[in-house]
């Protein structure tokens, strides 16, 4: 007997950093970018299976530690057999800004529930993604567990929580890799350390949150156009800030130059991906081809 369960990654579509001074962000799942966990019989086990790592769940590389956190609170109870192995298949690039880490969370709990015949509530099983991301991350917001278990965009900010926003763009985003990891930490440090010296960076991340604002008003009314005009301003900005790189500002200048209605980085910036706008398939697909050389993966996933 095997359960599996398999979940998406995300994307920041735009609010990234501004979110930490109040702002909106807005995420996006991307649905065909999948992590699948599954759950067997191993008279060996406990054990987890995966790319970087394969042998006793315990000895599992730190990496891990949220994973085992999910471990010790779904199956090592009483009267549950603790033989299984414990499978990841991802294809979500890790530190990324991917939600790799809330995808294998949620996959994992999913499968166990299943597993186990455990009869999670929803509201257990977003409570315990949380706890594993947040013994991954240190406190984290939520936003990528929400997104990796949503097919809608969400909206989130610190004092108003999560909106699920329902309803599609009719447009398609292209994700490339820059083969780099991003480090949230740093990149988030290094905004704080200018919003606090500078008037000007203080009023730069305030139109990060006007540009935010606008790009949900533009989804809303399915304005592509409007969504690509305000990646470009945003990725403007963020490139002040000195968290874009060599890599990513390549990766803009193609995906713009073969014809993206706009592009900018997603998530912390220092690495992780770019996202590019376009209105129709064809589009989409030439803006892909385009990155393709460039990038060390492209997606393309439909809003
Ligand atoms: O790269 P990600 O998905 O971890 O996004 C980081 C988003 C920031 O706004 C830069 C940090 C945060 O905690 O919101």
């Amino acid at each position: 007997m095997s359960s599996d369960f398999t979940a998406h990654a995300k994307a920041i579509l735009i609010g990234e950093h501004a979110v930490v001074y109040g702002a909106d962000a807005l995420s996006v799942p991307l649905t065909s970018l999948t992590l699948t966990a599954r759950v067997e019989a191993d008279p060996a086990g406990p054990t987890l299976n995966t790319e970087g790592y394969c042998g006793d769940f315990d000895e599992a590389p730190q990496l891990f530690s949220g994973i085992r956190f999910l471990f010790t609170e779904l199956v090592e109870k009483p009267g549950r057999d603790t033989r299984v192995r414990l499978t990841f298949d991802s294809h979500i690039p890790m530190a990324r800004g991917l939600g790799s880490s809330a995808a294998s969370a949620l996959a994992t709990i999913r499968a166990l529930n299943s597993y186990y015949g455990l009869n999670l509530s929803e509201p257990e099983i977003i409570s315990l993604g949380n706890r594993a991301e947040d013994i991954v991350h240190g406190k984290a917001s939520g936003l990528d567990l929400q997104t990796v278990n949503s097919d809608q965009l969400v909206s989130f900010n610190k004092e108003s929580g999560f909106t699920h926003i329902p309803g599609n763009l009719d447009a398609w985003l292209v994700i490339a890799d820059t083969g780099v990891e991003g480090s949230t930490k740093e990149a988030v440090a290094m905004v704080r350390d200018q919003r606090d010296s500078s008037p000007l960076m203080r009023h730069r991340l305030d139109e990060l949150g006007t540009l935010s604002r606008r790009a949900k008003q533009a989804w809303n009314q399915k304005d592509s156009l409007q969504l690509g005009t305000i990646f470009d301003a945003a990725q403007e900005i963020l490139v002040s800030f000195g968290i874009s790189t060599s890599t990513i500002d390549k990766l803009v200048d193609v995906a713009r130059d073969a014809g993206a209605l706009g592009a900018k980085l997603s998530g912390s910036g220092l690495g992780g991906v770019v996202i590019a706008l376009a209105n129709t398939r064809e589009l989409a697909h030439n803006v892909a081809q385009a990155l393709r050389p460039h990038a060390h993966g492209v997606w393309v996933e439909q809003l």
